[in-house]
């Protein structure tokens, strides 16, 4: 663990400053009122323009079902205030789970989550709860031992992750079947309450991964038409059979993954955003029933200063964590300005402390995103939302950017916060040794 940056300002005129300082346009507003906004999407209301973004808390069941740490972690959530939830990460398949624990929707849970989603609904007052319907790929742990399902064979990650040049690609069949999987598992979300599913397309699961399949052979690989295609089918058959006023079609993208092309989505050779391809699929996905977006960038696993801007994390950030957090608020407004009816959330604001507030009210103000998610902020501080719609939003309780809570979920053990819940703090010692940064 490294640290060559500290953040501190807790005050807008603060945060204007070190923005300057490093060189960077965050939008800053003083006054945060615009944070208690509700936002209509369809029939879907959030009483207010703050959500909590999903968190994998891998405290799932073998069987993939909530267990006793998620019913916490929700209730938890639940109650903090926020507008909207975003629902972790959920398997549509045992295959695609990223670990033992990861939560997977199947026939034999379903009750399971609807005590869930019920529980949510009825603790936050009716907030919408959005649910992340996933497949790992590449990074596929079902059994906590990795068990790569690749699109194709990307160097950068090839290497990172010590994947051999005859390891097999996942085959046209196999991709052809997921179809059927986002559609089951979209069918028992609607039957379980949720108020929408999110065809998660972000941080180079499989979904993410076939968007840049350049160099795959073959239906899924090459041409636009055919590396968004199994998106766009999903998408739009979901869309068609389950989309309704009141049961939303969503995605979390990456709209570019800054690792260079040809082996990054929406990234120039030399590593730039160049959104011309989220635009077009967007507006694509938009016409075909699409209403809501979820803006984040990057992957976890190569350029977690670029996903989530960190002070110190597993490698020194090439670049001033302000630098990320401007690119992924940029990133989403100029999503925003190119497709004015797609609402859009934002993310990246964890990393800002006690001056998120006043960047989130900034770029409501100033038309960036409709809602902004935090994430890290909900582990440490569940009642961000609360606090900060009321003006008392404590600097001593919010997330300091420390990574604890990655090292936790690296090692597939439950993910939390030990630095701000006490619960985690043993955890965290045992699975990770050593202290979490301020326990
Ligand atoms: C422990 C942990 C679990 C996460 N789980 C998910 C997940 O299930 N789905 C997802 O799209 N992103 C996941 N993320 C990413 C966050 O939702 C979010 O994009 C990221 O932390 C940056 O936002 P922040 O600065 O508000 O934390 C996770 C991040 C962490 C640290
Ligand atoms: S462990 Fe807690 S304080 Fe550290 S990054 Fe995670 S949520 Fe933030």
């Amino acid at each position: 663990m490294s640290g060559k940056y500290k953040f501190t300002c807790g005050s807008p005129d603060e945060l204007l400053a070190t923005a300057a300082e490093v060189g960077v346009n965050i939008p800053v507003s003083h006054d945060t009122d615009i944070l208690a906004r509700p936002v209509k999407i369809r029939s879907v209301e959030a009483k207010n323009s703050l959500a909590v973004h999903p968190m994998e808390g891998f405290d799932g069941t073998p069987e993939g079902a909530p267990d006793e740490l998620t019913f916490r972690r929700y209730d938890r959530f639940a109650s903090g205030g926020a507008g909207l939830f975003w629902f972790e990460a959920t398997a549509v398949c045992p295959e695609g789970r990223s670990s033992r624990r990861q939560l997977w929707i199947n026939d034999g849970n379903l009750d399971v989550y609807k005590r869930i989603v019920e529980q949510i609904h009825e603790k936050s007052g009716g907030a919408p709860v959005i649910c992340q319907l996933t497949h790992s790929g590449r990074f596929s742990k079902p059994d906590n031992t990795p068990v790569p399902i690749i699109a194709y064979h990307n160097p950068y990650l090839n290497e990172k992750f010590n994947i051999p040049a005859d390891y097999p690609t996942a085959t046209d069949d196999y991709l052809d079947s997921l179809h059927d999987s986002y559609m089951n598992a979209a069918a028992l979300a609607k039957k379980a309450g949720f108020d929408g599913i999110d065809i998660k397309s972000c941080h180079r699961y499989l979904m993410s991964e076939l968007l840049s399949a350049y160099t795959r052979p073959g239906k899924y690989g090459g041409s636009f038409e055919n590396r968004t295609r199994l998106l766009r089918d999903v998408v739009a058959d979901a869309a068609s059979v389950y989309g309704s006023d009141d049961f939303l079609i969503c995605t979390r993208m990456s709209v570019s993954d800054c690792i260079p092309y040809p082996y990054g989505f929406c990234t120039t050779e030399a590593g730039d955003v160049d959104l011309t391809e989220a635009y077009r699929l967007l507006s694509e996905l938009h016409g075909s029933g699409l209403s809501l977006l979820n803006v984040s960038m990057g992957t976890p696993y190569y350029n977690p200063h670029v996903n989530r801007p960190y002070d110190s994390g597993g490698y020194e950030p090439p670049e001033h964590p302000l630098t990320g957090v401007e690119r992924m608020i940029k990133t989403a407004a100029n999503i925003k300005s190119a497709l004015p009816t797609l609402f859009v959330i934002g993310t990246g604001y964890s990393y800002l402390r006690a001056s998120s507030p006043y960047a989130a009210a900034g770029v409501l103000k100033s038309g960036g995103a409709d809602l902004i998610g935090f994430g890290r902020m909900a582990f440490a501080y569940p009642d961000f939302a609360r606090d900060m719609i009321n003006g008392s939003f404590d600097r001593k309780k919010t997330c300091i950017g420390c990574g604890s809570c990655v090292q936790l979920m690296r090692r597939c053990a439950t993910a939390g916060c030990p630095v701000r819940d006490r619960l985690y703090a043993p955890i965290f010692v045992e699975n990770c040794g050593g202290k979490p940064t301020l326990f």
